[in-house]
């Protein structure tokens, strides 16, 4: 059964307490973060004091997704605001293994996102630290585009990469996920699932959920 993180990024923001009722109520696993700096991503989303507040208004895990240039200078923040994993852009730390140890050291979960363009045996020396491999599925900073079709084939190498070396770490898939796409994606080895519009712009978010669970 996949990992679902619905993205709040979709979620409406003047009523954020009903979106997360509604997720706890839901069969979502985890509560997906999207914090973007303007910096890393051409725009700007939420950051600390209101992941704070959603901390406060479940019990999930909050998978933080930091789209941020020196994501080092926040990690204690972030922890303090209630994250459970925190995921670093590999395209924003010049020293990867000092970020990615003190995400541990602070009691974090660890995760690393790779942009589209990027190889994923970038990975090769630093995969046995990390608990989530987060592959972007669309250019990152806005939610709502299409999915990259060649991301298939990186989960299917990373995936070889993880089993050839005895790992547990998860491989998330994050950027145009949808009903349709997902089952390949799956089929490939994904373990968690990303999606923002797919569950917050249909007619039925919960039930949407349940059908992804259900793949
Ligand atoms: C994109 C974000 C994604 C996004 C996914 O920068 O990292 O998490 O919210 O949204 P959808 O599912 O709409 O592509
Ligand atoms: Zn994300």
């Amino acid at each position: 059964m996949p990992i679902i993180a619905p993205s709040l990024l979709a979620s409406n923001f003047l009523n954020l307490e009903a979106e997360c009722i509604m997720l706890n109520e839901s069969k979502a696993d985890w509560f997906h973060l999207d914090v973007m700096d303007g910096r890393f991503v051409p725009n700007i989303s939420f950051g600390l004091p209101v992941i704070e507040h959603i901390r406060k208004a479940t019990s999930k895990t909050l998978d933080v997704h930091l789209m941020i240039e020196e994501p080092e200078k926040f990690a204690a923040a972030f922890k303090k605001a209630g994250a459970d994993i925190l995921t670093v852009h590999i395209e924003a730390c010049k020293n990867l293994h000092r970020n990615i140890q003190q995400i541990k050291e602070l009691g974090m979960k660890a995760g690393v996102a790779l942009n589209p363009h990027t190889p994923v045996s970038l990975l090769a020396d630093i995969l046995h630290e990390l608990d989530l491999v987060c592959l972007m599925s669309v250019n990152p900073g806005f939610g709502g585009q299409k999915f990259i079709s060649h991301t298939v084939g990186k989960v299917r190498a990373l995936k070889h990469m993880i089993k050839e070396r005895g790992l547990k770490t998860l491989i998330e898939i994050d950027g145009g996920v949808t009903l349709e796409n997902a089952p390949a994606i799956l089929h490939t080895g994904a373990d968690v699932l990303v999606a923002g519009s797919t569950v917050f712009a249909s007619s039925n978010p919960k039930e949407t959920i349940e059908k992804f669970k259900a793949l």
